[in-house]
C-alpha cells in the first residue's frame, strides 16, 4: 500500500480533467471576481477552523463539489458548521456561488483547484465530514492511479478526519464501484462501514442530497451506491 506521506506528492498524483466548460454568463463572472475572493480558503498556512470561521465549529469537506448543490444544502441544514469545498471547474465554482449568494450561507469556503492540496493543509483530526461524490471514474485500468479514491487520498482522509468523523462516497459507476470497494477493504483498519443491512449502499441516506451528477445518472438508468464509513479510533 502506498501510504499517505504528508508533503510528498507522488502518493497524491491526481489530475482532474476539464476545469472550464461553457462561458460563464456576466452574473457567474461577477460572482467569481467578487463573492470568490470574500470566501476563498487563503492561499497559505494551516487551515484550522478558527481560521476559517472564527470559532472552534466542526468542519466538513467535499471533493469535487461538482455545481455545489450537496455543499450548499449541507451548509444551509448545519449553519454552525463549517463547510470547505473544492471544485477546478470555474462554471461548477459560479454555481456553487450562486447557491451560497441565494441562500446568504455564511459557512461556506471554497477552492477553484485541486481537493488535495487543500486536504493535506487542514490538521490532522480536525474534520467531522468528507464526502468524495460521483468522482471522476476513469474506467480505463491504466488510469486507475488517477482516481481519488486510492491509497494516498483515502489515507490522507483518514488521517484529517476525528475520531468518530464520516467518509461519506457516493457513486453511480460499476467499475470504479469494485475499485473502491477493494480500496476501502485495504482499510478497515481506519474505517467502520456503516452498513446495518445488507441492501443498505442502495438506499439514499437521510441528510445526503441528489447531486447533479446523480440526478442525470438515474435518468439514463444508473444505479446509484451510497457508502457512509466512520473513522476508527486511531
Ligand atoms: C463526476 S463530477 C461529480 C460532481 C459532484 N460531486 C456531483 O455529484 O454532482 C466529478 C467532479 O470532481 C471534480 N474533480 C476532479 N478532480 C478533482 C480534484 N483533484 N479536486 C477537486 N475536484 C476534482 C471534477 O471537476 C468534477 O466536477
Amino acid at each position: 500500500m502506498t501510504a499517505y506521506k504528508p508533503g510528498d506528492p507522488t502518493t497524491l498524483n491526481r489530475l482532474y480533467g476539464r476545469s472550464k466548460g461553457k462561458k460563464l454568463r456576466s452574473e457567474q463572472s461577477d460572482l467569481v471576481e467578487n463573492l470568490l475572493p470574500q470566501i476563498a480558503v487563503p492561499d497559505e498556512g494551516v487551515l484550522t477552523s478558527e481560521r476559517l470561521f472564527g470559532d472552534a465549529r466542526s468542519m466538513h469537506f467535499e471533493i469535487g463539489f461538482g455545481g455545489g448543490e450537496h455543499l450548499a444544502y449541507r451548509a444551509d441544514l448545519l449553519p454552525d458548521h463549517g463547510f470547505i469545498g473544492c471544485e477546478p471547474f470555474v462554471n461548477g465554482v459560479a454555481m456553487a456561488l450562486t447557491h451560497i449568494r441565494d441562500g446568504a450561507l455564511r459557512n461556506v469556503r471554497l477552492h477553484m483547484g485541486d481537493a488535495l492540496e487543500i486536504l493535506r493543509r487542514v490538521p490532522d483530526g480536525s474534520l467531522s465530514f468528507v464526502y468524495l461524490l460521483h468522482p471522476d471514474p476513469w474506467p480505463k485500468a491504466r488510469h486507475a492511479k488517477r482516481r481519488m479514491m486510492n491509497d494516498g487520498p483515502v489515507d490522507m482522509i483518514a488521517a484529517k478526519l476525528k475520531p468518530g468523523g464520516e467518509f461519506r462516497f457516493g457513486t453511480d459507476h460499476p467499475i470504479y464501484l469494485r475499485h473502491a470497494l477493494m480500496v476501502m477493504q485495504r482499510h478497515r483498519e481506519q474505517f467502520d462501514w456503516l452498513c446495518n443491512k445488507a441492501d443498505d449502499f442502495l438506499k439514499r441516506p437521510g441528510g445526503w442530497p441528489e447531486t447533479r451528477y446523480e440526478a442525470k445518472a438515474r435518468r439514463i438508468g444508473h444505479e446509484v451506491w451510497y457508502f457512509r464509513y466512520r473513522r476508527r479510533d486511531a
